[in-house]
């Protein structure tokens, strides 16, 4: 079985679109979305549209778990501004039932989806942190420290015989594993990955997908990931798309803030 795996697309169709052109060309039998399939940019109802024509699961991000709680306090102001546009897109304004159906869709997604071996996530295995915990190391090798949540994250995965626990949200793609070994935790940044590469020895393995529309590991191309569960492998895909539609897009909506034209472009 090949899945797709898509995550923090964030509301940029032209970066979804290109993606999905580039799976359409890799034998690929399903794909999933991690969440946060809006916020920020300015095509939330394209963006929900797209996940729920193509996708066979959808997880929820920590931006549409705050904009179906109407909770934004720990926003940034560049998120929160775009928040409040996006909620508004979104709400239902009248009785067109095709409004209706992407708010209880955003009400119907789930935290968290198992299968086999493997388990898919916003952000991080933890309850109660699955769509707000960052899981972030640097490039390379590094002590583990002992109670770090990225310690208490693979001890769980350890604890529930998974062995590949899939998560977006940091917009960094990667792999991050313990080399028992070495006795050290790797964090090998998307950049740094030969591909494909066959996981085995080093599990559980957390493994990033990154973003679709807003990457922030300085390349702006959409990042996605490719698992061959029968192989037991894993791809990353990196898809240059022109940004220019888009930063056009953001300069003339005037709820959204102009550094987002910036940081699409540079992928920061
Ligand atoms: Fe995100």
């Amino acid at each position: 079985m090949r899945t797709a795996i898509i995550s923090d697309i964030h509301g940029n169709i032209f970066a979804a679109d290109a993606v999905l052109a580039d799976i359409r060309d890799q034998s690929i039998d399903r794909i999933f979305c991690l969440g946060d399939t809006v916020g920020y940019l300015p095509f939330p109802r394209e963006c929900l549209d797209f996940v729920i024509r193509n996708c066979k699961i959808v997880l929820r991000g920590n931006h549409e778990d705050w904009i179906i709680r109407n909770e934004l306090d720990n926003f940034s102001d560049v998120a929160y501004d775009s928040a409040i546009f996006t909620r508004k897109e979104l709400e239902p304004h009248d009785d067109l039932s095709v409004e209706r159906r992407r708010w209880q869709f955003m009400h119907t997604l789930p935290y968290s989806y198992t299968e086999d071996e493997a388990l898919y996530v916003h952000a991080s295995p933890r309850p109660n942190l699955l769509v707000s915990e960052y899981l972030a190391a640097d490039d390379g090798e590094q002590e583990l420290s002992s109670g770090s949540p990225i310690d208490l994250a693979l001890m769980l995965l350890g604890k529930k015989g998974i062995k590949f626990c899939f998560h977006g949200h940091t917009h960094v793609a990667g792999i991050m594993y313990h080399d028992k070994k070495k006795d050290k935790l790797i964090f090998l940044p998307e950049k740094n990955v030969i591909l494909p590469i066959r996981l085995g020895e080093h599990a559980p393995y957390l493994i990033d997908v990154g973003s679709v529309g807003m990457p922030r590991d300085f390349n702006p191309a959409a990042c996605y990931v490719i698992f061959d569960s029968d192989k037991q492998k894993i791809e990353f895909r990196r898809i240059a798309y022109n940004p220019l539609p888009m930063q056009y897009a953001i300069r003339n909506t005037p709820q959204i803030n102009e550094i987002l034209a910036e940081r699409v472009k540079y992928g920061t």
